[in-house]
C-alpha cells in the first residue's frame, strides 16, 4: 500500500505516519526528517538545506526529487510507503507519478489532513522529540508520563526543532497555502483524495484514515498482509 499523507506543517502527517507504519509494516518516507539528518551530519545536502528549512521556505524540488527517488528505491519501502512532506509543489507532484510510473507502483490513496492556522501554532510550538529514539511528544497534547522521562527508551534528553519557533511557522504555514495546496487539485482530478478532520484528537483521525483505508480495493490492502 503507498500513501500520500498531506496537510499543512504540524497537521499530524508524522504523527499519522508513524501509526500507519507500525499497523501496516509500511515505510514512512519523511523528507523533512531526511534533510534534518542531512544537516546534522552536515553534507552537502544539508549545509544548502539548512538555512532555507529555518527561514521556513522549501527547499529546491531538484534535490528533493533526487533524495525521494533514491528513498523509495530501498527495500524497506519495496511492501508499502507513506510519503510524509513530499510531494508539495506541482513540479514535486509531476515527478512522483512519473517516478512511480516507471516503476510500476501505483498510489493507492492521498490523505489531507485538514487543520485550522491558528491551532497549528499552538501544536508546532509545543512540540518535543526524544533525542534518543525520536518519539514525538507535545507539552499539552501528549506530554510525557513522567516528567522529562521519554515513555519508550527512558531518556532524558529532549529537542525542539529549530524552524519551530512562532516567527518561522508563518512562514511555512504560507508555503504551504501557495505552494503546496495547489496540488491538492491535481489529486482529487486523480479520484485519489480523501480528506480527514485533522482537528480531532490523534486516535480519532488514525481511525478515519482506517477506515479510508478498509476501503481502499482488496489488491492495495492484500500488499500489506
Ligand atoms: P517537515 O518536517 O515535513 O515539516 P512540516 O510539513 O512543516 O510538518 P511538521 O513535521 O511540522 O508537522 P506534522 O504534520 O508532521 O505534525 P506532527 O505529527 O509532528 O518539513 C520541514 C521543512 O523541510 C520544510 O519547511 C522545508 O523547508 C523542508 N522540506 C521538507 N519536505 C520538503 C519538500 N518535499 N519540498 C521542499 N522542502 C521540503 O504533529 C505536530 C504536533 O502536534 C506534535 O507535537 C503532535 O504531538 C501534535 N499532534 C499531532 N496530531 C494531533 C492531534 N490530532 N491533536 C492534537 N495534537 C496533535
Ligand atoms: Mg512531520
Ligand atoms: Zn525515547
Amino acid at each position: 500500500m503507498n500513501l500520500i499523507l498531506l496537510g499543512p506543517p504540524g497537521a499530524g502527517k508524522g504523527t499519522q505516519a508513524k501509526r500507519l507504519e507500525v499497523a501496516h509494516g509500511i515505510a514512512q518516507v519523511s523528507t523533512g526528517d531526511m534533510l534534518r539528518a542531512e544537516v546534522a551530519a552536515g553534507s552537502e545536502i544539508g549545509v544548502r538545506a539548512k538555512t532555507i528549512m529555518e527561514s521556513g521556505a522549501l527547499v529546491p524540488d531538484a534535490l528533493i526529487i533526487s533524495m525521494l527517488a533514491a528513498r523509495v528505491r530501498q527495500p524497506d519501502c519495496a511492501r508499502g510507503f507513506i510519503l510524509d512532506g513530499f510531494p508539495r509543489t506541482v513540479p514535486q507532484a509531476q515527478a512522483l507519478d512519473d517516478m512511480l510510473g516507471s516503476m510500476g507502483i501505483a498510489l493507492d490513496s492521498v490523505i489531507e489532513l485538514q487543520v485550522d492556522d491558528t491551532a497549528l501554532v499552538e501544536r508546532i510550538a509545543g512540540r518535543f522529540t526524544c533525542a534518543k529514539c525520536g518519539t514525538g511528544y507535545h507539552d499539552a497534547f501528549h506530554p510525557t508520563r513522567a516528567a522529562g522521562v521519554c515513555d519508550v527508551c527512558g531518556s532524558h534528553d529532549f529537542v525542539r526543532r529549530a524552524d519551530d519557533r512562532r516567527e518561522t511557522v508563518s512562514a511555512r504555514l504560507q508555503a504551504y497555502h501557495t505552494q503546496t495546496a495547489p496540488i491538492l487539485p491535481h489529486y482529487a482530478g486523480q479520484g485519489r483524495l480523501h480528506t480527514v478532520d485533522g482537528m480531532a484528537d490523534m486516535g480519532a483521525v488514525a481511525d478515519a484514515i482506517g477506515a479510508i483505508l478498509k476501503r481502499l480495493p482488496e489488491k492495495a490492502r492484500v500488499a500489506t498482509n
